[in-house]
């Protein structure tokens, strides 16, 4: 293992925003750039370093923003490229960074490119995208989409199929085509020219498609993801982003990897001594799955064992060698809370998840109302849902057989809408986000309780936790740079995990149940000798080397 390596993006943490629901600015009931801009104050309030912006560009939206028409403006109903560069003066004046999305392996169907591509195979635009001839009355081949469904679509004029691995909207970019990857670049280009510190690129891992698009695995969703996931010229083509245009600026990159393990991901990023790395971090998917199997709606029942089991790999493997981006929400992920936690104890779960992930080992990233504890709002109707991948999956389960009732059960729990719900800033008319009469999404009806203006009131609220949590953080080298061990891997009720850096000790004691728990300091821990650092009841020490943990209950102990 090589010396630690220290960044400054690895002492961030960044906070993200799905605009469209953050604050609306201009009372037409969507979120804007100019509500963000009022926000700017609050965010720094939080202690995060840098924001990321999931996509907003110009777009039809079908896929909220991930559905590009433009990369270089700001979609209309989110501002101007002028209120963007305010933003981003805001954010700099006040010491944060900020992240755009880069979305790559596709762009919309009305991009210019891919309008021009529909002209046919003359046109230079063609070669933009996957076309290809059918086989007989069949499609190319028998990849499925990762929003279910054929991730082929038919154009009768060309008589030949493009390729879609998200909505039909959404075509694949052909990342072979070296012009594809000189726009790639130039856009990289334009955004740091403007002052961005760095992308999150999406789905970047599926950029590289095998030659010949051979058939793949047979599966319902996603088949044909050996052939597209980590493809033949990934690390070539990141390469040639990153020594063209990367390397040239001071700047970050996360990449969005689904299906990915630590081992995989090192070939991208690992910085050890005569390494190169290609991204500065991944987004992994493993942990997210300790309730569910291979797609949000196949739910399972939480497994804590599964998931310390994937989180404890990622830091152990990557320790010293390569860099975790560490998350537990984001704007396809059902709230936290209402997952890992538990609604009845909203504030302990809420608290004691801040605290299992942020103390770990990499660059922690925070979803909007994620700091309040929002929960899942769990819609009853299909009519009711906006998001894309919730009706394409519907439809699949649907054509599998799955009754409505049973389907809508795993919506409720499982749809990208329930992280999608307006920001709740206060318990005024449409939770204080919009002036609207209505907003442009369903707000929790809980924003009586849950809101902004409620956790700043209330000293013990999870916003001021996380607050603290950063600072702690900030102040304390031990939980960026220290490594990484677990203790009692086979309990199902605690995850307990110790760091150590420069003589420095940590313990992290963190309780996934709901009642009492008996927890005994793991051998080699003297608790009288530390000091309570965090937690989310009372914070004395008793100096017992064993105690009754509370439900929910987490500890963080500090040894000098
Ligand atoms: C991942 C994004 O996070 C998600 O929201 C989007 O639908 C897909 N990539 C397609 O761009």
């Amino acid at each position: 293992m090589s010396e630690i390596k220290k960044a400054w993006y690895k002492e961030m943490s960044v906070y993200q925003i799905w605009t469209r629901s953050f604050c609306d600015g201009n009372g037409d009931g969507i979120g804007d750039l100019k509500g963000v801009l009022s926000k700017l104050d609050y965010i720094k309030s939080l202690g995060v370093d840098a924001i990321w912006f999931s996509p907003i560009y110009a777009s039809p939206q079908k896929d909220y923003g991930y559905d590009i028409s433009d990369y270089r403006d700001i979609a209309p109903e989110y501002g101007t490229l002028e209120d963007f560069k305010a933003v981003l003066d805001g954010a700099h004046e006040r010491g944060l960074k900020v992240i755009m999305d880069l979305v790559v392996n596709h762009t919309s169907d009305q991009h210019k490119w891919f309008k021009e591509s529909l002209k046919g195979a003359d046109n230079p635009y063609h070669d933009y995208y996957i076309w290809r001839k059918g086989k007989g009355k069949n499609p190319p081949n028998n990849w499925k989409s990762t929003f279910p469904g054929p991730a082929w679509e038919y154009n009768e004029e060309l008589d030949e199929y493009y390729l879609h691995l998200f909505a039909v909207e959404q075509p694949d970019l052909n990342m072979d085509n070296p012009a594809v990857r000189n726009e790639v670049k130039d856009i990289m280009r334009f955004w740091l020219d403007m002052g961005v510190d760095g992308f999150r690129e999406d789905v970047i891992t599926y950029i590289s498609k095998r030659e010949g698009l051979p058939n793949g695995f047979p599966l319902p969703v996603a088949c044909g993801m050996e052939h597209f996931t980590c493809g033949p010229h990934l690390h070539e083509y990141l390469s040639e982003f990153n020594d063209e245009v990367l390397s040239q600026y001071d700047c970050m990159t996360v990449g969005e990897a689904p299906m990915m393990t630590p081992d995989t991901a090192l070939k991208f990023i690992d910085e050890s001594e005569g390494k190169k790395p290609v991204l500065n971090m991944m987004f992994n998917f493993q942990h997210m799955e300790a309730d569910c199997m291979i797609t949000n709606f196949i739910v399972t029942k939480f497994n804590l064992k599964k998931l310390k089991k994937v989180m404890t790999t990622w830091q152990t493997k990557l320790y010293g060698k390569g860099w975790n981006a560490l998350y537990l929400e984001n704007h396809d992920q059902p709230r936290i809370i209402s997952r890992f936690g538990s609604e009845k104890f909203r504030v302990e779960s809420g608290k004691m998840l801040a605290t299992m992930y942020i103390c770990q080992s990499g660059t922690p990233f925070i979803y909007q109302g994620q700091e309040i504890g929002m929960t899942s709002i769990r819609l009853p109707n299909l009519s009711m849902y906006k998001d894309v991948a919730t009706h394409n999956t519907y439809d699949i389960f649907k054509k599998f057989g799955f009754p409505h009732e049973n389907i809508m059960k795993r919506a409720m729990y499982a749809s990208r809408d329930n992280g999608r719900t307006p920001v709740q800033w206060s318990d005024k008319k449409n939770a204080g986000f919009t002036t609207a009469d209505e907003p442009w999404f369903y707000i929790n009806p809980n924003y009586t309780e849950v809101n902004v203006e409620q956790a700043e009131n209330d000293p013990n609220s999870i916003l001021n936790y996380y607050r603290k949590l950063l600072k702690f953080r900030k102040e304390n080298e031990i939980v960026i740079y220290g490594d990484f061990k677990e203790h009692f891997h086979d309990s199902d009720k605690l995850y307990v995990y110790e760091r150590n850096y420069e003589g420095k000790r940590m313990l992290v004691v963190c309780s996934f149940s709901d009642t009492i728990e008996r927890f005994t300091a793991p051998k080699g821990f003297d608790l009288a000798k530390g000091k309570v650092v965090l937690g989310n009841y009372d914070e004395l020490n008793s100096g017992f080397d064993s105690f009754n943990l509370r439900p929910y209950e987490t500890k963080v102990f500090l040894f000098d």
